[in-house]
């Protein structure tokens, strides 16, 4: 039976942001859906064995250079419904419009992704006192990832300014300002220091996602009841399916992940996160309850365009 293992970049973590390597495996687990579904488009059923070799550990430096997954593949995969919306998924980073309420029955089609019961739980809200409270939220998270230092530079090194920079490296956060870019050709972007909190730079990343924030017009969550790798994998699945049912339904969905970092600045949002979204203290260990996506919600005011991709030779090793 053929397989074929799916191995992590050991160059692409970010300790800062990330330090449990838990939004890494989630992004595993969005991968390994997106691989299913194209198999199965094909009449190819994979059955995955995760952590053939282990789980990874709990501090991505301790981990070992082993497999994620393990997919053997046999006849049989039958299409999903979803897998339609692949090509047209895009993750929205503009204004929403603020005159354009999203729907409870929306909503609802969005949660149903995550059956009751299963191993991972949806939640969500479009009442506006609500949506109120989680836009301050998220706003006051990114300010506090852009003045930690550790966070602002690692921001700063995965940052891609101008078409050049963006078609170079086809990752980290792409932007396109001018104004910026003009900064950058003149020398006056330093990049290897955290952007003072008065300076243009800092006020324009602080209006980028306070824009993000306050233009939400609903949230979705995700959650899983322990916060084990394999439930992050599993909430990673989730994750894209809900991306891929909202472009299905025709509403934008973007992550708004700040609130739940793990790095000791955030502690406070992390924790009101936990209470706001689920009721619980923030979690602990591996048992706990565990708040895995958070997005937001609304109608992008104008075509979003497709984030850039790596060639495919460029992950492939036969
Ligand atoms: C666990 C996880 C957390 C993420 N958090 C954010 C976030 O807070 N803000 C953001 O703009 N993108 C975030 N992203 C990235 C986007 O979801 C998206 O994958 C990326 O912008 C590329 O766009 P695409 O998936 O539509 O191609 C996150 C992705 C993952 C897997």
């Amino acid at each position: 039976m053929p397989s074929f293992s799916l191995l992590r970049d050991r160059e692409r973590l970010q300790p800062e942001s990330d330090p449990y390597g838990r939004q890494v495996v989630i992004g595993h687990g969005a991968f390994i859906e997106l691989l299913v579904m194209a198999l199965a488009q094909q009449g190819v059923l994979a059955s995955v064995q995760l952590w053939p070799q282990g789980e990874l550990a709990s501090e991505p430096r301790h981990w070992q250079h082993v497999p994620v997954a393990r997919l053997r593949l046999s006849g049989g995969g039958a299409p999903d419904p979803l897998f339609a919306q692949v090509l047209r998924r895009r993750t929205p980073k503009q204004r929403f419009d603020i005159g354009r309420p999203v729907s409870a029955d929306m909503l609802q089609g969005l949660t149903a992704v995550a059956p009751t019961g299963g191993a991972v739980q949806s939640g969500g809200t479009v009442d506006m006192a609500r949506v109120r409270v989680l836009r301050k939220l998220c706003a006051a998270a990114a300010r506090v990832e852009m003045a930690t230092p550790g966070t602002a530079l690692e921001n700063l090194r995965l940052l891609r300014v101008g078409p050049q920079e963006i078609l170079e490296h086809r990752d980290g956060f792409s932007i396109n300002d001018p104004a910026l870019r003009i900064a950058i050709a003149l020398g006056q972007f330093d990049r290897s220091v955290p952007a003072a909190e008065d300076s243009p730079p800092f006020r324009q990343a602080c209006q980028m996602f306070e824009d993000q924030a306050n233009t939400a017009m609903g949230f979705v969550w995700l959650s899983t009841r322990g916060n084990s790798r394999t439930d992050q994998i599993a909430a990673g699945r989730a994750f894209v399916r809900q991306q891929l049912r909202a472009t299905d339904l025709g509403v934008g969905m973007h992550p708004m992940s700040q609130p739940l970092e793990e790095f000791a600045e955030m502690a406070p949002h992390h924790a009101a996160a936990h209470d706001l979204l689920l009721g619980t203290a923030p979690p602990r260990d591996a048992r706990s309850p565990t708040v895995q996506m958070m997005c937001r919600l609304g109608h992008p005011m104008a075509p979003v365009p497709a984030a850039p991709r790596r060639a495919l030779g460029d992950f492939v090793m036969a």
